[in-house]
């Protein structure tokens, strides 16, 4: 009810407070601020982001919630702090980097923690609670949004430390899903923002696949989609890191590709194109998403560029591509 999710907010934001204080005014935090340090974020990127540190204790926040007098149940639904197996409340994000994730509006409901001393698993996140719903939040919205309305794009990318590595390189209007693939309701809520949505994905063969998988599910929304390529192995956070700051921001300008560039590369993927099967069925492909492309400009240009490299009329490849869906008023 009401009152229960009025309570779930404000213990999430009395205590996201505690663990972003923990880290910039306590010696308990420095490992935690150390860590995003030598991780190259800056402590202007802290505060906006409102990191913090959860302090290596089993009951750090259990007894902060009790001591202002939070039903500790209630706090397990919130998802705050867990029940260990002799039934006793225990915290939940000890030992952690902390990245707060926030509803549109910017109010806190959960936190995504980082471990620091190779402890596993990598990342605890919240799981679905009364307030938290995984498929429908991207972390970074709140700081993004304003940035979003007024550039009208948003670039996506897989990590938090992604997100707040490239706000800090200059581009605000950075969001990522967190932790799972880009859902239906992710797509809509970024189309009724910006006219173009830039996908960079990490450079490995899981960020590739799910790069394909977010341009299909942005399509269904109409909405322009682009790509950056980054090389193998590396991604946005840890790019700006071998290269630089600049270099990044020069890709995302200047060398991002349309949806259907990354699918003409990405469908050429180990096919021998000398031999005529797998020519045909490349082409069979790329037909097909020429077909789901509803910018009548993209179209031409890859059917152009199609009928070009494999020496085929245009007229042909045309009649084979699924017509645009007309148009109503
Ligand atoms: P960092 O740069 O340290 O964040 O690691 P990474 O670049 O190897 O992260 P990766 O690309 O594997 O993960 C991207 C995002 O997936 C993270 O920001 C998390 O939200 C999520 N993720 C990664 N590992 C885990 C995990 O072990 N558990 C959960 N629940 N989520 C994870
Ligand atoms: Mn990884
Ligand atoms: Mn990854
Ligand atoms: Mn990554
Ligand atoms: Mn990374």
């Amino acid at each position: 009810d009401q009152e229960k999710k009025y309570r779930m907010r404000e213990a999430h934001r009395i205590v996201a407070d505690l663990y972003h204080e923990v880290m910039l005014q306590t010696a308990a935090g420095d490992s935690g601020r150390e860590y995003l340090e030598q991780r190259g974020i800056q402590e202007s990127a802290m505060r906006e982001f409102k990191l913090g540190y959860a302090p290596d204790q089993e009951r750090f926040t259990v007894d902060s919630l009790a001591r202002r007098n939070f039903d500790l149940d209630e706090m397990v639904e919130a998802g705050l702090i867990s029940v260990g197996r002799d039934g006793d409340y225990r915290d939940r994000f000890n030992g952690r980097v902390v990245f707060p994730i926030s509803d549109r509006d910017g109010t806190i409901i959960g936190f995504s923690g980082r471990s620091i001393d190779g402890r596993d698993p990598k990342y605890v996140n919240t799981a679905e609670t009364p307030l938290f719903n995984k498929s429908e939040l991207l972390f970074g919205f709140a700081q993004a949004r304003g940035a979003m309305r007024k550039s009208k794009q948003v670039v996506l990318v897989e990590g938090n430390l992604d997100v707040v590595r490239v706000a800090q390189a200059g581009i605000p209007y950075t969001v990522a899903s967190l932790g799972t693939a880009l859902t239906p309701v992710h797509a809509q809520n970024l189309a009724r923002i910006v006219d173009e949505v830039i996908v960079c994905y990490d450079g490995d063969k899981a960020g590739r696949a799910a790069t394909l998988k977010a341009l299909r599910l942005l399509e269904d929304v109409a909405v322009d989609c682009s790509v950056i390529r980054l090389p193998d192995g590396e991604d946005p956070d840890s790019f700006i890191g071998t290269q630089s700051e600049e270099t990044f921001l020069r890709l995302v300008e200047q060398e991002r590709i349309s949806g259907l560039e990354f699918k003409s590369f990405y469908f050429r993927q180990g096919k021998n194109l000398r031999l005529e099967g797998e020519r045909v069925r490349y082409i069979e492909t790329m037909l097909e998403e020429i077909g789901r492309t509803t910018n009548p400009l993209l179209r031409d240009i890859y059917l152009g560029k199609l009928a070009e490299e494999f020496h085929l009329s245009k007229e042909s490849l045309l009649s084979q591509v699924k017509p645009l869906p007309t148009q109503h008023a």
